[in-house]
């Protein structure tokens, strides 16, 4: 081993750092923050109509209020200032912005996102806009939703809609966050809304949204300026199974398809995966899927979005309903809870899997640009009597995920940005406002923000353009 020379700058303890030009944001939607359901000419969404049955949501809760980030959107757009963010991730109200589901635009609602990319551009913060966060217009919903293959047309009108609008401004786009989550929590458990429970539906609609995304990103295309970038946020995770047994590597190869080739197939090689059709055909022989769909559900992205939260792990044999990863064709197969180690609602924390996905995807799809769309954690944070919100486990996390993330940089992935979730304290579906994902603490009863130590540290971590050490954060 040759020793050091003695005039090289000594790298060792300089903090890891992120390649120029990073995108550094954080990200809300837009039925967890906005509140003025009413505002506007905007009608309900299927979330309104879902979360109004009682016991769907925890304690009750309601997004009438949310944050009211509607009427202080300026006042959010400051403390994003003050956190260094160069980039914000936020979705568009479809009922806002086209409240008969189709046809004309509501101006007054584009209205509102015009001031708020105005106000985003005069901060030096760049708009990364995702069209649908879940919340369709419920009249679409009476007429069958994601089921009904018109949606997928709606949805390119109203992508080409917002774009003539906002196109001008807005540099990314993202067609639709986490379709996994629309159709599977949507439709095969029902947790979310639209609350149906039909494994058969469940795969239209996943195949409706990949097409759905194909059709948005042609529309895009022919309203944006070609400097406009186009992504989809899909969460994809690694699966795991914690002894290697022949069934169990057969759980895993299924619930990968489930989970992660279901939609990552057709977007980056055009294609259903042939395990996933031969374990399904007892449910579905896949009809819903047109000559031409998967040209479109292929059509070229500029950069994927991945939102990361948690590994899956996996076995075969037969286990309790599990509301949150009900396994459409695979009855035996079961999630299953790692026995140690810290975790969340989500599920275990694991910062390495975060690396393993990354090159995961590189190796199986070649070198896509990707953004970390989303990642972060939920912790019962308070404001403490010296005024400060102390999170000192969501730094830490951030560490990992931040460390790991550069470590996948390192190994060849071409990592273009990571946007934390969330911005803001917010309205979590199903857990309402139980669970605070945010860098800024809300009070729920007066709406006050406070930046937490989280917030705190990654303004460091912008500033530098590298990971910090762990040290407790400065104030200010
Ligand atoms: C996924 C979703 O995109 C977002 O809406 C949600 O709040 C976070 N992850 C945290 O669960």
């Amino acid at each position: 081993m040759t020793a050091p020379s003695q005039t090289a700058p000594d790298r060792r303890h300089a903090p890891p750092e992120f390649p120029a030009g990073f995108r550094w944001g954080a990200a809300t939607a837009a039925f967890q923050v906005e509140g003025a359901l009413d505002a506007d000419g905007r009608t309900p969404s299927v979330w309104d109509t879902f979360t109004a049955v009682p016991g769907r949501v925890d304690n009750g809760d309601r997004a009438d209020l949310a944050v009211d980030h509607y009427r202080r959107y300026r006042d959010d757009v400051a403390l994003m200032a003050q956190l260094g963010l160069n980039t914000y991730r936020f979705s568009v109200s479809w009922p806002r912005v086209q409240p008969d589901g189709r046809g004309a635009a509501n101006v007054k609602g584009l209205d509102f996102y015009s001031r708020l990319v105005d106000e985003l551009l005069a901060n030096g913060i760049e708009p990364m806009l995702t069209l649908y966060h879940w919340d369709h217009p419920q009249v679409l919903q009476d007429a069958g939703g994601w089921a009904n293959r018109d949606m997928t047309e709606r949805f390119a009108d109203y992508a080409a809609l917002v774009a003539a609008r906002l196109g001008d401004r807005v540099p990314l786009w993202v067609t639709l966050n986490e379709p996994w989550c629309t159709a599977f929590l949507g439709h095969a458990s029902g947790i979310h809304a639209p609350g149906v429970a039909d494994d058969a539906t469940t795969l239209t609609v996943a195949h409706h949204l990949n097409l759905a995304h194909g059709l948005g990103v042609q529309a895009l295309r022919a309203a944006l300026p070609g400097t406009a970038q186009v992504s989809i946020a899909l969460n994809p995770a690694p699966v795991r199974t914690p002894v290697d047994t022949q069934e169990n590597q057969d759980a895993v190869r299924r619930a990968d398809a489930l989970r992660n080739r279901i939609f990552l197939d057709p977007l980056l090689r055009g294609q259903y995966p042939a395990d996933l059709i031969a374990d399904t055909a007892h449910i579905t022989d896949w009809g819903f899927v047109r000559d031409g769909d998967l040209a479109t559900a292929t059509s070229p992205i500029d950069v994927l979005g991945v939102n990361y939260y948690t590994p899956l792990y996996v076995a075969a044999g037969p286990g309790p309903a599990d509301p949150y990863n009900r396994w459409v064709g695979s009855d035996g197969l079961v999630h299953i809870a790692p026995a140690d180690g810290p975790s969340t609602i989500h599920g275990v924390v694991d910062a390495a899997a975060l690396r393993e996905l990354l090159n995961r995807i590189r190796h199986d799809y070649g070198p896509v640009p990707i953004v970390i769309a989303e990642n972060g954690v939920a912790s019962p944070d308070t404001v403490g009597p010296d005024g400060r919100v102390d999170d000192a486990g969501r730094v830490a996390y951030l560490h990992a995920h931040l460390a790991a993330l550069h470590d996948a940089i390192t190994d060849g992935v071409d990592v273009r940005g990571y946007v934390m979730w969330s911005l803001i304290d917010n309205f979590e579906w199903v857990y309402g406002y139980s669970q605070r994902f945010g860098l800024i603490h809300v009070d729920r009863d007066t709406q006050r923000r406070t930046v937490k130590d989280s917030g705190h540290w990654f303004r460091q971590v912008i500033a530098a353009n590298a990971i910090p050490p762990l040290d407790p954060p400065a104030a200010g």
